[in-house]
């Protein structure tokens, strides 16, 4: 591991690995938890579970070095933590499209939680017919003898539908450094309008039943 260890002894952020680890870790375990209790406040008052799951990963020392590098930034643990908005990365998958959205607005307005940025790849698809909701936010994380604030979690929201396609098109990506042949890339932003479609008429089927449920309780 290359990452330079730059120790302080008056500061409120993180200085050693260690303490990276474990303050973006507790900062995933809040998120997470905010979701599940969201997830179950839902189900009370709406009866049903907007999230199918949720899962997270924290970046490898390896890959931060590698971002960093690419940005030209040195290797040192103030870089990453100010650079890299990817470290903590949590991924949470919905049923339907109209979750993705309530979700997200249900993030947003908590006040321990700020948001310094959002990608809506769902109204703006990316070219290679890429959906996903994906928000930085910050949360405060709660030391023994300190706050660090502002610890940065990157959260991605999507549907089952998605989170199929992205993790094919992810595979195929690797599989050829980025370049893949174009007859496989034209299939891929098929399916992603087959996956839009999906998603579309699921959404409206899954409204339907819920509207005859309603009035079956009139
Ligand atoms: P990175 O530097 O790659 O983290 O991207 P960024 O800082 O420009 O952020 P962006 O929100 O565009 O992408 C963040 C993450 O979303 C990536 O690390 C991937 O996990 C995912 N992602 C973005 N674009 C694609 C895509 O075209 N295909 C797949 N499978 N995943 C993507
Ligand atoms: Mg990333």
């Amino acid at each position: 591991m290359e990452l330079k260890e730059d120790y302080r002894e008056d500061r409120d952020g993180v200085d050693n690995w260690n303490e990276v680890n474990l303050v973006y870790q507790s900062a995933l375990k809040q998120i997470e938890t905010k979701m599940q209790i969201l997830n179950d406040e839902f189900q009370r008052v709406h009866q049903y579970n907007p999230i199918e799951h949720i899962k997270w990963r924290l970046k490898t020392p390896e890959s931060i070095v590698k971002k960093l590098k690419r940005g030209g930034y040195e290797s040192t643990i103030d870089n990453m933590v100010k650079y890299v908005n990817d470290i903590a990365g949590i991924r949470i998958i919905c049923s339907f499209t109209s979750d993705i959205y309530r979700l997200a607005d249900m993030i947003s307005k908590q006040r321990d939680i700020k948001v310094i940025r959002v990608k809506d790849y769902i109204t703006f698809p990316k070219a290679s017919g890429y959906k996903s909701y994906h928000l930085i936010v910050t949360v405060p994380v709660y030391l023994s003898d300190r706050v660090v604030e502002n610890t940065k979690v990157e959260i991605q929201i999507r549907t089952v539908a998605m989170d199929f396609w992205a993790s094919l098109e992810h595979k195929i990506h690797y599989k050829f450094e980025g370049d893949a042949p174009e007859y496989i890339k034209n299939e891929l932003v098929e399916c992603a309008k087959m996956v839009s479609d999906l998603d579309a008429r699921m959404l409206k089927l899954n409204d339907e039943v819920l509207a005859i449920g309603k009035e079956h309780k009139k």
